[in-house]
């Protein structure tokens, strides 16, 4: 029998990821049971603003009766069919067609997956298999950032940064070699501007391939701009650098747009904004405004030559997977794209950046914040308590502080941000209004000032001088 709401369930047999176990045997944990909009409603009807778009995936907002539709109809025409064995569903057809005419890779062909883990962890194995009939089967090695994040399963933890990720699971890490991430302009050195720090890391890229063997390497992942990571958008000299080091040594650059892709940036792949050149991109997460599990594996022309070979050699591709490119999934996505031309999202998008850049700089005055960070509908509020130095980078995993206390207060305030060690991300439905803006700039600086209250009055008198 389904529960009611409020009903007191058995705590101790749900495993919530991202979660402390001990924590969730005691204590019940948040619950929303229904959502609208930007907002999202607790099984006590307290309304939150979730200005994280759940984890950067609800992108069109809760309860969209467009996308609610879509995936009703394919549900009642044929719910289910697996896409594989020289069989798929109409959806699925026009999804990819569609997909590839707004990729920013040249003649793609994609493969749709169920997560953005699993998107990036199938470009992994695609590519050992392209190269390995490519005549090229050493090239296995990832290169990534450190402090990123690209997936849970085996291989992506491996390319995410952080010890929590690699040492406590036990994450093999013979194909990752990470390199510094472009915190500019935390990570500066003193003096350094942004041609001498893009330079720098050009410089440690290239070593890091030196030492390892450049005919070992497959390729780099990157995001755009790395949520993470906290949200740094690099210098512009960063990408085109490493990608002439990547190229002179024949490494393929894998662009994961699993959360810039789709709108995020006001463009529809950040890699456009930015004037990136990836071999491969992936997507997943406001594909289909996250109704529904779907992931895209976006190849291009050379990746693609090299799958051409294998399946020369073998007769057929040996992979797939029960619930690739679900029915439902690639209908709810076709209804994304519709959408996205219907309402003029992207338009929408580039409307409201600039009251959004605004709201975040009014921050500025705040005690706690040090600064802001701000790319298309993204941003983040540096924050730091006295004494505490400004974070050079930041990490998504095991976050306390001021940042954990923020984000705590914001529950109470009825906002919802992402708490990364010294800043809080912010990246909410691409459909919010400037009015709702300007709402969720209240509660977080509510939040924010609950925050500070609660600090001891010296404590407060020392940061103020230190300002
Ligand atoms: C940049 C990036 N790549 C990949 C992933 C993994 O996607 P998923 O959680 O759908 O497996 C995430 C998840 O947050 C992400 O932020």
């Amino acid at each position: 029998m389904l529960q009611t709401a409020k009903s007191n369930y058995h705590n101790e047999a749900v495993l919530l990821g991202f979660s402390d176990l001990k924590r969730l045997k005691s204590e019940r944990p948040l619950i929303f049971d229904r959502g609208q909009g930007i907002f999202i409603f607790d099984e006590t009807g307290k309304d939150y603003i979730e200005a994280v778009s759940c984890f950067y995936c609800v992108s069109l907002g809760f309860s969209d009766g467009d996308l609610v539709e879509a995936a009703t109809r394919q549900l009642r025409s044929l719910p289910m069919y697996s896409s594989a064995i020289h069989r798929t569903v109409p959806a699925v057809m026009e999804l990819s067609e569609r997909l590839a005419a707004l990729a920013p890779v040249k003649n793609p062909r994609i493969y749709f997956a169920t997560t953005g883990s699993e998107a990036n962890d199938y470009l992994i194995k695609f590519m050992w298999y392209g190269n390995g009939f490519a005549g090229e089967p050493q090239r296995r090695k990832m290169l990534s950032r450190k402090s990123s994040y690209h997936g849970s399963t085996i291989a992506t933890a491996a390319l995410g940064g952080g010890s929590e990720l690699h040492e406590s699971f036990g994450i093999p890490m013979g194909i990752s070699l990470q390199v510094s991430h472009p915190s500019w302009p935390n990570a500066a050195l003193p003096g350094e501007d942004e041609d001498a720090f893009t330079s720098r890391l050009a410089d440690e890229l290239e070593k890091v391939i030196l030492d390892a063997g450049p005919q070992t390497v497959g390729a780099m992942i990157a995001e755009p701009v790395s949520v993470s990571s906290g949200m740094f958008a690099p210098p512009d000299s960063y990408f085109p650098k490493i990608t002439t080091v990547l190229r002179k040594y024949g490494i393929q650059l894998f662009i994961d747009e699993v959360v810039t892709g789709f709108g995020r940036s006001g463009r529809m792949w950040a890699s456009e904004l930015m004037g990136l050149e990836p071999d491969c991109v992936t997507c997943a997460k406001g594909i289909a405004g996250a109704y529904m599990p779907i992931a895209g594996i976006i190849m291009g022309e050379e990746f693609n030559r090299r799958l051409d070979l294998g399946n020369e050699a073998k007769g057929w591709f040996a992979h797939g997977g029960t619930h690739h490119a679900h029915a439902v999934s690639a209908a709810v996505a076709v209804e994304v794209l519709n959408i996205f031309e219907r309402r003029d999202i992207l338009g929408h998008v580039q409307r409201v950046i600039p009251h959004w850049n605004r709201m975040l700089d009014s921050f500025l005055d705040h005690p706690l914040v040090v600064g802001t960070r701000k790319f298309g509908l993204l941003g983040a509020i540096e924050v730091a308590a006295p004494g505490e130095a400004r974070a050079g980078s930041a990490s998504s995993l095991k976050v306390g502080g001021l940042s954990k206390a923020i984000y705590e207060a914001g529950l109470e305030t009825g906002v919802i941000v992402r708490p990364l060690a010294g800043c809080l991300v912010l990246s909410p439905p691409l459909i919010i209004t400037e009015s709702e803006i300007d709402e969720l700039g209240r509660r977080l600086r509510s939040a924010c000032d609950r925050v500070l209250a609660d600090m001891s009055s010296s404590r407060r008198a020392e940061f103020a001088e230190a300002r």
